[in-house]
């Protein structure tokens, strides 16, 4: 059987690229820069697969563009928003993503953010710095944040993450509160302890702290808009470790800047790389954490996402259905 030929368009972590180099004819990337989209567009005329990430535009002109020996695109990454699902079912061609891997990094990201804003964290790092070795010493009344143990906490989308996230934050004393298209399992419930709000509404305007943890679809794009942010209440926190385009970005920064909230804290913004400068400004006045993209960024889940992708492609090329197929979103 002729290997298949599989197109990185990143650089993947060193055991993935060499184990994928035994099993396939691979075309790696060595460069850790995304594609340009006229290179991708060459990629698609020769590669049996591509393998995306999330910094890739798989849309329908480029899945257009392939020749009839692209089988699959198998991308690096759980979330699939920037792929044209629909247009590559339509073509025949296989999507799949890598679910599960990154669950648990990504829900240890979450809960320090939950923790990072109300406890000042990165602040007093930063003090400790600039003040040089001249520190004068532990103080009662310095660098006081707020509590978490005992507020309540809103998940918005209880999926894998949403859970892991949820298991965490009730060890650290939070009441685990949230909002799915459908109440989780009883006995997950009972375990978590956990109060379902079928009305997001309802359950923003009365949490301390609010993380999302849904994909972004046509459906949740801007869910999280000026009239929700205007919900909830002063003292909130609000963590986003999904995708940036769920929240109103402008929004929310008016709403941390006039004080409308208490803070927040992001992993993931509405227009990247160049991160809106008044969040930067936010940032800088310690009123919200920001950080790059770091959720799944462990190299256990890097290397797993890997094998998921090298799983998926293999189980493809032999003939069987993949573990991961992510279908077009019914409607
Ligand atoms: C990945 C993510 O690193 O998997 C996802 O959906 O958001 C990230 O944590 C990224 O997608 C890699 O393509």
């Amino acid at each position: 059987m002729t290997k298949p030929r599989v197109v990185l368009t990143r650089k993947l972590p060193v055991p993935v690229e060499q184990r994928m180099g035994e099993l396939f004819d691979l075309v790696p990337n060595p460069d850790d820069q995304s594609l340009p989209q006229e290179a991708l567009f060459e990629a698609v005329k020769t590669a049996d697969v591509l393998v995306p990430t999330l910094t890739d535009r798989i849309d329908a002109d480029l899945i257009r563009a392939a020749g009839d020996q692209l089988r699959m695109i198998a991308n690096f990454g759980a979330g699939t928003e920037h792929i044209d699902v629909e247009a590559a079912n339509r073509a025949g061609i296989i999507v799949t993503n890598t679910p599960g891997v990154l669950t648990e990094d990504t829900a240890d990201m979450t809960m320090a953010l939950i923790v990072a804003v109300p406890r000042r964290l990165v602040e007093g790092s930063q003090a400790l710095l600039q003040m040089n070795g001249e520190w004068n010493g532990w103080s009662p009344n310095w660098m006081l944040g707020r509590r978490i143990f005992g507020k309540k906490l809103g998940i918005v989308g209880m999926g894998r993450i949403g859970t892991a996230v949820a298991r965490r934050a009730k060890a650290f004393g939070l009441s685990i509160h949230y909002h799915n298209r459908a109440p989780v399992a009883d006995q997950t419930q009972a375990e978590l302890n956990a109060t379902y709000w079928d009305d997001l509404d309802d359950m923003l305007a009365r949490m301390d702290i609010v993380t999302i943890h849904t994909p972004l679809t046509p459906e949740t794009r801007h869910m999280i808009d000026a009239r929700r942010l205007a919900l909830l209440k002063r003292e909130a926190y609000f963590v986003n470790v999904s995708r940036g385009g769920i929240v109103d970005e402008a929004a929310l920064i008016d709403a941390v800047e006039d004080r409308r909230i208490a803070g927040a804290a992001l992993d993931v913004f509405n227009k990247v790389p160049n991160v809106n400068p008044r969040l930067l400004e936010l940032c800088r006045q310690n009123r919200i954490t920001l950080l790059p993209h770091m959720g799944s960024a462990t190299l256990e889940s890097r290397i797993e996402m890997g094998e998921r992708v090298l799983i998926n492609i293999r189980v493809v090329f032999d003939g069987h259905r993949p573990p991961d197929r992510v279908l077009p979103a019914r409607r």
